[in-house]
Formats: C-alpha cells, sequence, structure tokens
C-alpha cells in the first residue's frame, strides 16, 4: 500500500473511532440509570404532575410535600421544578439529606447556597475568620449543569440556632425555592419538630419562597402531628410511577438525541418491562444502545438500528448490571442446597406474572402452569412462601394478609420479569406468552 492510501486508511479509521466515541457519549447523556435528570430536554411526562405543582406552589401559604416510591423520579422532577415552575435559578436552593442531617445543617446550606453564610451565637473562631478570608468565602451555588460561583456573605447573629424568623427575613419576599431532597433519611427527632414549625411559619407569614420536602413518605405523618394545621398548608403530592406512555417518551427522546432508530416492537417491550419504573427503561436502553454503538465500526453504517438483537443483548447487560440490592435478593430468596432449589424461582416467577400487585396464592398456582405445564396446588409450594417471607430468603416477599403476597421492594417485579424475557428470548423462542407484555393494562 502506498503511503498516501495508508494515511487515507488511518484517517478514516480515526473518523470512524471519532463517530463511535460521540455516540457513546451522546449515549450516557440521554440514557443515565443513575442520576436524575437536569435538563429539560431529558425530561419525559409527568404533565399532569406538573401542572398540579405549578397550582400548589401559586396558591398562597401553601407549601409542598413530594412523595413516592423508590426510583419513581422524585429528585428529577425536584431537580428540574424551578424550570417547570418559571422560577429563577438563582433563587432555587437545593439541598439533600443525610441520615446525619440537623435542622441546622440542613438550612446551612440553604442559606450558603443563597450567599449567605451564617455564624452562630454572635461569635467566630480564629478559623472562621481566617476561612472567610479565603476560598471558604465562596459558595458554589447552583444546579444541574450550570452550576455558578457567588461570593458569600457573612452574617452574625446572637442566637445558637438558625431559626424560622432568619429564613423569613432572607426569603420571604423573594420567588424563591427551598428544595429539600431525601427528607426521609434525617434520623434528627428535633429536626421533624422545627421543620414542622418552620412550614407553618412560612405559611402563615405568606412567603412568596415555597419550600418543597422530597421523599417524605415516612416522615409525613411525623411532621404533621406535630403540627395539625399542616394538613391545609401543606400540600401533599404523590409522584405515581409512570404510564407506559411516559415511559416510551423517554425513549422517544433518548433516540433523537442519539440519532438512533429504535424498533417500534422493541421500544414497547421495554417500555411494558419497566413495570413504570423509569430507572429500567433507562438501564435497558443504555446496554442496547452500547450494544448497537458497534454497528458504527462495522461497515458503512450511517443509521445505528436498535431491533431484536441489541434489545436481548441489552436486556442481558442491563440484569447484570441491574442494583445491587436486586440481584442480591434475588440469589438470597432462589439460591438453595435443599432441592428442589428451583421452587422458589418458580413461586418468585409465578408472582411476577401477575398483573396485580398483591398476588392471590392461587393465582401463583395457576401462573406456574405456563412454566411447568401444568398447575401445581398451594400445598406443594406453600413451605416455600413462607421461607421467602422471612429473614433467610432476604423477606423477598411480603404476606399481605392470609392468602396474599407482594413483592417488598417494587423494583423487584420488573427484574425478575426482565430475567423471565431474557430465558423467553434466549431459550424459548419467545414462545411464552407474558400478559404483561401484551395485555392492555
Ligand atoms: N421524567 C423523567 N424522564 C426521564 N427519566 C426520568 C424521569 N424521572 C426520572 N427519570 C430517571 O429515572 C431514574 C430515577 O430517577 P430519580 O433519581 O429522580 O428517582 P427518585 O424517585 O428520586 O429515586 P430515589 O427514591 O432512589 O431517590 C433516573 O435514572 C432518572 O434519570
Ligand atoms: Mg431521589
Amino acid at each position: 500500500m502506498s503511503a498516501q492510501g495508508y494515511d487515507h486508511g488511518m484517517a478514516r479509521a480515526d473518523r470512524k473511532r471519532q463517530r463511535y466515541l460521540e455516540f457513546l457519549a451522546r449515549c450516557d447523556q440521554a440514557f443515565r440509570p443513575y442520576a436524575p435528570i437536569d435538563l429539560p430536554e431529558f425530561f419525559a411526562g409527568r404533565t399532569e404532575h406538573v401542572r398540579r405543582l405549578e397550582g400548589e406552589i401559586r396558591a398562597p401559604g401553601r407549601q409542598v410535600a413530594l412523595y413516592g416510591e423508590r426510583g419513581v423520579g422524585k429528585t428529577s422532577l425536584a431537580k428540574l421544578a424551578y424550570f417547570f415552575l418559571r422560577r429563577d435559578e438563582d433563587r432555587t436552593h437545593f439541598v439533600r439529606c443525610e441520615r446525619s442531617s440537623t435542622f441546622d445543617t440542613i438550612f446551612r446550606d440553604v442559606l450558603a447556597s443563597a450567599g449567605v453564610e451564617v455564624v452562630l451565637n454572635g461569635v467566630e473562631s480564629e478559623a472562621e475568620r481566617h476561612g472567610a478570608l479565603g476560598l471558604s468565602s465562596v459558595a458554589s451555588v447552583g444546579i444541574g449543569r450550570s452550576r455558578r460561583v457567588r461570593r458569600s456573605f457573612r452574617r452574625i447573629v446572637g442566637e445558637p440556632q438558625i431559626t424560622p424568623r432568619m429564613l423569613l427575613e432572607q426569603f420571604s419576599a423573594s420567588e424563591g425555592l427551598i428544595i429539600i431532597d431525601e427528607y426521609d433519611r434525617v434520623r434528627d427527632e428535633e429536626c421533624h419538630a422545627r421543620m414542622a414549625e418552620l412550614l407553618k411559619q412560612f405559611s402563615d407569614a405568606d412567603s412568596t419562597t415555597k419550600i418543597m420536602l422530597v421523599d417524605v413518605a415516612d416522615t409525613l405523618s411525623q411532621l404533621i402531628g406535630e403540627h395539625k394545621s399542616l394538613t391545609r398548608s401543606l400540600a401533599q403530592v404523590k409522584l405515581d410511577r409512570m404510564s407506559k406512555e411516559e415511559l416510551g417518551d423517554i425513549i422517544h427522546k433518548g433516540k433523537e438525541h442519539l440519532g438512533a432508530t429504535i424498533k417500534n416492537t422493541v421500544s414497547h417491550r421495554i417500555a411494558r418491562l419497566a413495570d413504570g419504573f423509569p430507572y429500567f427503561v433507562h438501564l435497558i436502553c443504555r446496554h442496547a444502545a452500547y450494544v448497537a454503538a458497534d454497528q458504527l465500526g462495522e461497515g458503512a453504517a450511517n443509521q445505528v438500528v436498535i431491533a431484536e438483537d441489541e434489545y436481548v443483548q441489552g436486556l442481558a447487560g442491563a440484569l447484570s448490571n441491574a442494583e445491587h440490592t436486586l440481584s442480591e435478593q434475588y440469589a438470597q430468596a432462589v439460591i438453595t442446597t435443599r432441592k428442589p432449589s428451583e421452587k422458589f424461582m418458580l413461586v418468585l416467577w409465578a408472582m411476577a406474572l401477575s398483573e396485580e400487585r398483591e398476588v392471590q396464592v392461587k393465582d401463583i398456582a395457576k401462573n406456574m402452569t405456563l412454566f411447568v405445564g401444568e398447575e401445581r396446588k398451594p400445598a406443594t409450594f406453600s413451605w416455600n412462601l413462607g421461607e421467602l417471607s422471612g429473614e433467610n430468603r432476604g423477606n423477598v416477599l411480603t404476606k399481605v394478609r392470609e392468602g396474599y403476597y407482594k413483592f417488598t421492594n417494587p423494583l423487584m417485579r420488573p427484574y425478575v420479569r426482565s430475567l423471565m424475557e431474557l430465558e423467553n428470548a434466549l431459550y424459548h423462542g419467545q414462545q411464552w406468552e407474558f400478559p404483561f407484555m401484551s395485555g392492555t393494562k
């Protein structure tokens, strides 16, 4: 080969590699199972919830508590609330709680995000004074892509702790948003009492900065217990699982960004399999798109296509990369030295086949027909059901009431269904017909 021909070949290989890497970079932006959405263009669905939030935030004296099952998209909605509610991003203060958070640490972060560093007790230590001259006087604020650096000012106050009055002085007259995520993690009892008081005072003062508490399923009754009138001033907004159309919209937005084609049948399968959880859509699509990216290396493919093969391989990738809690819990539930070990698996699969979340034992028995060709008598697996609801098997199931069981972790059902779907594709030529893949519900 001539030197020129060799150079051309190298340049072509470089371009191919470049296109491949760019495709993967777009995939990382569009399909992100491990991080909340923080750009509006990737946020799908939720029109009803946004409308409800708008109404509540606009209502004088109303603060908001947003709650919902794990992984339904609470943080994503909270991170983009400023955008949907048309509030200034600079006046939106987003903080995330930890188990060790207290009222003072939460609001110290909120104030820092507003550029105010509070020094309590009216004194500041030598170190703090020096810190003030150094980097600590610069607070890094902002959310999403646009992190800004803002100069902070220090406010020295006489009180030993952060008070509602201080916060009202700072925020009540501006049209801001204070968003406190993962509030359920807070262990400090005193924090709940002080938070309830603060919510009440923001409402009474008709503050135009609103407080939005996110992830409050467990703490809500405690907060309201502290202040009965919070039932009126604190709107409770439940974020539901996403509909199949909304999940389809995630796939649509992602594929547009990728510049890839996803076969309609594949897109439907993914949206159905995800069982309302955007996490599974992102997880499967990401892995399928990575598999499809290989097409850019093979020949002159201009359009990357995600079809059945990419879907099945993507599904396998998704399952081996799913949350550890799911794979560990599943393994703990089904792996055994006792015989026959597959009975545990069979019970879980028959559970996952049901359209109902709380499954009746007689339906589990019926559902087994699909896998073993005949109905099994409940007496043959009642011991297994009991074990699966116990600590030995990781409490994978919960007995709801006599004769009814459900998956303890709601994400377990789509996980088990994905395993079944993979087995169906790999070993049964898609011959099993799962009602959840074709039903109308
Ligand atoms: N409206 C949406 N459009 C597209 N993807 C979404 C949407 N909402 C959530 N997701 C995706 O779903 C997954 C879970 O979202 P998120 O972290 O916001 O949920 P969460 O309810 O806060 O979860 P957790 O209970 O674990 O805190 C993430 O991968 C996120 O990117
Ligand atoms: Mg969250």
